[in-house]
């Protein structure tokens, strides 16, 4: 950051955290939306058992983590990592039922609400080709497949969020124009979904993108309040990309512990943003998130010990060596 101070720093540095240096006009508070669970297991190929997803959410809600998106009501034979869904939601009984969820279809809609989910995310494409690579449906198909879930889970009184993929680029059709992406996002908002999640699917946007998109969807008088940005760091760009959200004062970022992640719909998907690197820049700069980061590190550590390979996160490797 080259930003000038506002204030000096705020003393010494303690064990395992940076040094607090606040950068001017940046949002005082930070809301981290953690898919750890859900976009970050979704792409292991050795089956977790749903044990350890379970005790994985807990431990992510203790460290102090605000939203912990849980699984998906996606078709199991899609995603076999996620097919234990109503087992993982039933074991976390009420805690669960505040916890959003991925529902694709009215099918999944119908599962999430037999178990009284009380939040839920539908999951677009900016591209035509990934839609129909993810969701089985044409561009303007995944719209109509979508109308019907959004009008009945907020008549049932449930928070809807939207993910718009492919938003900075996609694998199959190269460059992604801002307004095409725009354009889907607006489309999802206007079928009654309160928030957008703006996703880096594959990592390559670099920080002049992000400004540009956010100018973008400010320009169609989106606010700025219903965006939140979802990277993922293949190209080692998330964190930049994160301070041009944050300069442009985007409050919620997409994150999973660890770093894990990757979308097995999308070539060249790898590891989403971690939290920890999220945690420890947000830390530096002054800016509140609630995070335990010591508490979400040994979690990443210990779920890194099931997975049997060790976290990408650089933050967990220097804290955890
Ligand atoms: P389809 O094959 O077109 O489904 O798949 P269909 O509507 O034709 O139905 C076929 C059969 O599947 C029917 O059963 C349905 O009942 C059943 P039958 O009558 O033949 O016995 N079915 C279901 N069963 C359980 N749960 C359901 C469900 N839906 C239908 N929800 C579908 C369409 C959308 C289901 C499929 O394409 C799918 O499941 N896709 C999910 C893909 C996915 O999960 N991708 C990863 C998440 S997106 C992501 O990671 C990106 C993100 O992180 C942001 C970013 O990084 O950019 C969010
Ligand atoms: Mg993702």
């Amino acid at each position: 950051m080259t930003e000038p101070m506002t204030e000096p720093m705020t003393g010494s540095r303690a064990a395992g955290l940076p040094m607090t240096v606040p950068a001017a006009d940046l949002p005082a508070r930070v809301t981290i939306y953690e898919v750890g669970p859900r976009d970050g297991l979704q792409n292991e190929p050795e089956l977790v058992p749903v044990e350890v997803k379970e005790e994985l959410i807990r431990r992510l809600l203790s460290a102090g983590l605000p939203v912990v998106e849980a699984t998906s009501f996606v078709h199991p034979a899609w995603v076999p990592q996620l097919a234990d869904a109503e087992e993982l939601m039933t074991r976390l009984g009420e805690t669960g039922r505040g916890l959003p969820v991925l529902v694709p279809n009215e099918r999944g809609l119908d599962r999430a609400l037999e178990l009284g989910c009380e939040h839920v995310a539908i999951f677009g494409s900016a591209t035509e080709t990934f839609a129909r690579k993810n969701l089985n449906r044409s561009l303007d198909e995944q719209f109509a497949m979508f109308q019907p879930v959004v009008r009945r889970a907020r008549d049932a009184g449930l928070d809807v969020r939207a993910y718009v993929s492919m938003c900075f680029g996609d694998p199959w059709e190269g460059a992604v124009p801002v307004e095409q992406v725009v354009s889907v996002g607006r489309r999802l908002l206007d079928l009654g979904a309160s928030r957008l999640s703006l996703g880096d699917t594959i990592g390559v946007g670099t920080a002049g993108h992000v400004t540009a998109l956010l100018a973008a969807y400010a320009e169609a008088g989106t606010p700025l309040d219903v965006l939140a940005l979802h990277f993922h760091d293949t190209y080692g760009q998330a964190l930049a990309n994160v301070c041009a959200g944050l300069r442009a004062g985007v409050t919620t970022y997409d994150a999973s512990a660890g770093g894990l992640g990757g979308c097995p719909f999308a070539k060249s998907a790898t590891g989403n943003l971690a939290t920890e690197d999220l945690v420890w820049l947000l830390t530096g700069l002054g800016i509140e998130h609630g995070v335990d980061l010591d508490a979400l590190v040994q979690t990443s550590v210990w779920l890194a010990g099931h997975l049997g390979r060790p976290s990408p996160s650089a933050v967990v490797r220097a804290l955890s060596g």
